[in-house]
């Protein structure tokens, strides 16, 4: 999340992006990240996808989640991937090592083109916050699941962002400047569970995991991991008015200092729906 990602391209336009190969990267390290494995095995144990089913994730990404949600299915099963990226899709192919046969396509999450009812499940990871409308992609994916099929959303509240470096000040710069969305649906990984409400689905289930960054050397990274740097937070804060630009290299020092006393922690919620179409 740097300021180009806020408020411009990021994950919203991959390939045009100025460096689609830290965004890919990126991609790698937020798989690491506790809360992401944590939400994902979750979502694994509540789908209980079985034997030769169809699913369908949108925003695939590079598809390390559909891989492993593919050893479910067996050979008898079905993925098909949907991005906006070709570079993402690419490398998802070229990932693809599981028996399961899968299909990579380009889509745009608000306008799928597979067929109504088809799957018998659909999933869309850290993708509706990209989106101008996420209610629309919620629909589709209700669209295209049968009915008794499976919806499966996670994303991230990035409201929930909290950084403690021993200064109140600059960490309610950031606590303020995160409580509105701007430009994309920061939030709406909160609003996961009265998406899939308003599309009529039943047996709601929903879940959340906070991701915690409080060891990072800021002299060999410059970032804790699969993050983004302390400048481009503080310039998001003084786009957003909550930090003079003043202030800039001071927050940025901060930070450094703090991480380097083992006095920098910064966290972030990530929630989790699955729901059954009627
Ligand atoms: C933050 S990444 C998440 C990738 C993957 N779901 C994961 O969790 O690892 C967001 C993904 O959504 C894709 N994306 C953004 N806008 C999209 C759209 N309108 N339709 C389909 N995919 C989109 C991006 O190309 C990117 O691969």
């Amino acid at each position: 999340m740097s300021t180009d990602d806020v408020g411009a391209l990021g994950y919203r336009r991959v390939d045009e992006a100025s460096d689609p190969a830290a965004l890919l990267a990126g991609m790698v390290a937020n798989a690491r990240w506790d809360a992401t494995v944590n939400l994902r095995e979750w979502e694994r144990h509540h789908l209980r996808l079985s034997t030769g089913e169809r699913l369908l994730d949108v925003g695939c990404g590079l598809a390390d989640a559909a891989r492993a949600l593919a050893e479910d299915l067996g050979p008898a099963g079905d993925v098909v991937g949907i991005d906006a990226s070709s570079l993402m899709l690419d490398a998802a192919r070229s990932d693809w090592v599981v028996a399961c046969p899968a299909r990579f396509v380009l889509g745009d999450a608000q306008t799928l083109e597979q067929p109504s009812g088809w799957f018998d499940a659909a999933r869309s990871e850290r993708v509706l916050q990209w989106l101008p409308d996420p209610a629309a992609a919620v629909r589709e994916l209700a669209r295209v699941v049968r009915a008794g099929g499976r919806v499966s959303l996670i994303d991230t509240d990035w409201g929930s962002l909290r950084l403690d470096i021993g200064d109140a000040d600059l960490a309610d710069a950031v606590r303020r400047t995160m409580r509105v969305e701007r430009a994309r649906p920061s939030r709406v990984g909160r609003r996961l569970v009265d998406l899939v409400r308003e599309c009529g689905f039943r047996d709601i289930l929903s879940s959340h995991a906070t991701q915690v960054w409080s060891r990072w050397d800021p002299d060999a990274s410059p970032a804790p991991d699969g993050c983004f740097p302390m400048r481009d937070l503080a310039q998001d804060c003084i786009d957003a008015d909550e930090l003079d630009p003043d202030d800039l290299d001071r927050f940025v020092s901060t930070s450094h200092e703090a991480a380097r006393h083992g006095r920098f922690t910064m966290s972030l919620t990530m929630h989790a729906v699955i729901a059954t179409r009627p």
